[in-house]
């Protein structure tokens, strides 16, 4: 697949098909994305890929002590609730998938059923724990931003293989419950977590573009006229 077409076709995917993924395939997406760009190619980027009974532990533990009120445990700080244009912004991506899974705004059971969803990561057969090396926890700064340009190479290259994908937060919203089941090693600090898998093609919210800003509104040029 052209990289344009997979840039512009990609969007995340939270409707997976039960067919399982290879290691073989997995380990080529991992290959793809490990060419990623690194501060002073420090490449601090660690990838824990499960499926199977130690996923259905990190599902369950996840969800359990999120629907028991157990507030989140993260390894990273946390954004905080969005406020001016990013709530707009995050709003009118939650419409948008509402609409397309035809949950109306007052349907709080249906809506509340969405966001358990997000914490069994989209029921996905696999999961890539993305952690990082502690060690640079200090400078976390540039080791969150290195991890970002390594998790889009990853879910850019699932894409091109024909998988869909989401970064899925709410997965790792429990990290020691995750850490256990993952046996994450101590040396290295959980970032996020891809859920991952075959799309499935029923799923409607698979099929929701997200709007995004044009490039005279994100973009400004400086000395190009004249
Ligand atoms: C750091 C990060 C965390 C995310 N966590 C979640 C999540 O927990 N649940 C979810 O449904 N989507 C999650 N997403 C996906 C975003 O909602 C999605 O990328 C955004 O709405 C743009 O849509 P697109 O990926 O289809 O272009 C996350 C994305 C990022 C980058």
């Amino acid at each position: 697949m052209e990289l344009e077409q997979a840039m512009l076709g990609r969007r995340s995917i939270r409707g997976f098909t039960k067919d399982p993924v290879s290691r073989a395939l997995l380990e080529e997406i991992i290959e793809l994305a490990n060419r990623a760009p690194s501060s002073m190619n420090t490449q601090p980027w660690h990838f824990h890929v499960l499926t199977g009974d130690p996923l259905e532990k990190v599902r369950e533990g996840n969800s359990t002590r999120m629907l028991q009120g157990v507030p989140p445990v993260r390894e990273i700080s946390d954004h905080g609730a969005y406020a001016g244009v990013h709530r707009e912004r995050q709003v009118d991506i939650a419409k948008q998938l509402f609409a397309a899974m035809g949950i109306a705004r007052e349907d709080k059971e249906r809506r509340q059923d969405w966001v358990m969803r997000g914490f069994r990561q989209f029921d996905a057969p696999v999961s890539i724990v993305v952690c990082f090396d502690k060690s640079l926890d200090d400078n976390g700064t540039i080791a969150h931003f290195d991890l970002g340009a390594v998790t889009y190479g990853l879910v850019l290259a699932a894409w091109s293989k024909g998988l869909g994908s989401v970064i899925n937060g709410q997965g790792i919203m429990q990290s020691p419950v995750v850490r256990e089941h993952a046996q994450i090693p101590d040396d290295q600090v959980i970032m996020t977590c891809v859920a991952l898998g075959w799309p499935d093609e029923s799923f409607s919210a698979n099929d929701v573009k997200s709007v995004r800003r044009p490039v005279d509104a994100v973009a400004r040029f400086v000395g190009f006229d004249g």
